[in-house]
């Protein structure tokens, strides 16, 4: 059994406000990661520039990141903190700016290595502290040590071997509300992904289990509003972002597993977003389990069968039947990572992979 998030956490309304001291403590100077548009519109850049001027802090804002952000993303971004002089990162965003932040970390607090050393295995990683901002409801970044980068080298989507948990994590549902609906579908489904990924895991232990069973409870209390039954409430904001860090401290013990691997080449050959991806392989990932471990899911979050199931996603993230050629490219793929294939609970064969990957009705 072991359990490690080193990261502070505080959900709440107003969370950056009230807590404008402790975030201005990291430093004297802070880089904000931002992608373009959001951070702005949903007030968290205000909220963040208001708490740091009020304890008399320098910031300075890198709105580049992308969707998926690359390795030359997180380079160029690392170069203009170097010359700003920056010693704390705070990202606000969904998983993009947040991942990119602990790159970004990682170079600045070693200035004299290239980008390959993203990349590299070392016994400790050294990096300036990262506070996270999320304003969307399905990374779970906030609380893990994860980043995942875009390898345009290898056309795919791939884990730093290194691990930066943020120090602080100020989660405001307030600032979901001007996302848009597609977003919060797709990121609860992102969440709801890791928890299953989580529970159906050889490295699962009642520690992370405890996090998805409550995770899996908030987020069912709202389901129905992604469904579109009702519209969309404060507390349903506050369901999926809570969910969404529950889910996040889960796969911080565990990782993520089967749907996630066989999601990030699909995301980069054929652009689909990152929670469509998880929702198209999640229904046959389930359907593999043991019949114990999927009623325990399924009930759990209020479906009656893997059918059910399999149809709430082609309501909330419909992609169509992706092409066969990428679904055999993608199991070739993961059937090689033996590391990921020892953490499914269920013995896997490039058949049962290619069952999982096309189960779709
Ligand atoms: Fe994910």
């Amino acid at each position: 059994m072991k359990y490690y998030i080193p990261t502070k956490v505080y959900q709440e309304i107003d969370a950056v406000k009230v807590h404008a001291e402790e975030l201005a403590g990291y430093g004297s100077y802070a880089l904000i990661v931002t992608g373009k548009y959001s951070a702005r519109a949903n007030g968290a850049l205000a909220d963040v520039e208001a708490a740091l001027d009020a304890y008399g802090k320098k910031h300075v804002q890198y709105d580049g990141i992308e969707e998926n952000p690359s390795v030359e993303t997180v380079m160029k971004a690392t170069e203009f903190g170097k010359r700003n002089g920056v010693d704390f990162v705070i990202a606000i965003g969904g998983g993009s700016p947040m991942d990119a932040a602990k790159a970004i970390a990682i170079m600045l607090a070693n200035p004299e290595k290239d980008a390959d050393y993203l990349y590299e295995n070392v016994a400790h990683t050294k990096a300036l502290p990262v506070v996270t901002i999320p304003t969307t409801c399905g990374t779970g970044s906030e609380v893990t040590g994860v980043a995942v980068l875009t390898v345009h080298a290898k056309r795919t989507k791939a884990s730093l071997p290194h691990r930066v948990f943020p120090v602080l994590a100020l989660a405001d549902p307030k600032y979901l509300k001007t996302a848009s609906k597609k977003v919060i579908g797709q990121t609860a489904i992102d969440a709801l992904g890791h928890m299953i990924e989580s529970y159906l895991n050889t490295t699962a232990t009642d520690y992370s289990r405890m996090f998805v069973d409550q995770g899996l409870k908030v987020w069912a209390r709202s389901k129905d509003a992604l469904l579109g039954m009702r519209e969309m409430t404060d507390e349903d904001y506050s369901n999926f972002l809570l969910a969404s860090t529950l889910a996040g401290m889960a796969i911080a013990q565990t990782g993520t597993t089967i749907p996630h691997s066989l999601s990030y080449a699909i995301t980069y050959e054929l652009g689909v977003p990152h929670g469509i991806a998880i929702g198209y392989f999640l229904p046959g990932y389930i359907r593999e389990a043991d019949v114990a471990d999927q009623e325990y899911l399924l009930s759990t979050i209020g479906f009656s069968s893997v059918d059910e199931f399999a149809d709430f996603f082609q309501v909330v993230s419909d992609c169509g039947i992706l092409p066969e050629e990428n679904i055999r490219q993608v199991v070739d793929i993961v059937v090689e990572n033996k590391a990921k294939l020892a953490l499914c609970p269920y013995p896997l064969d490039k058949e049962v992979l290619l069952r999982i990957a096309s189960w779709r009705k």
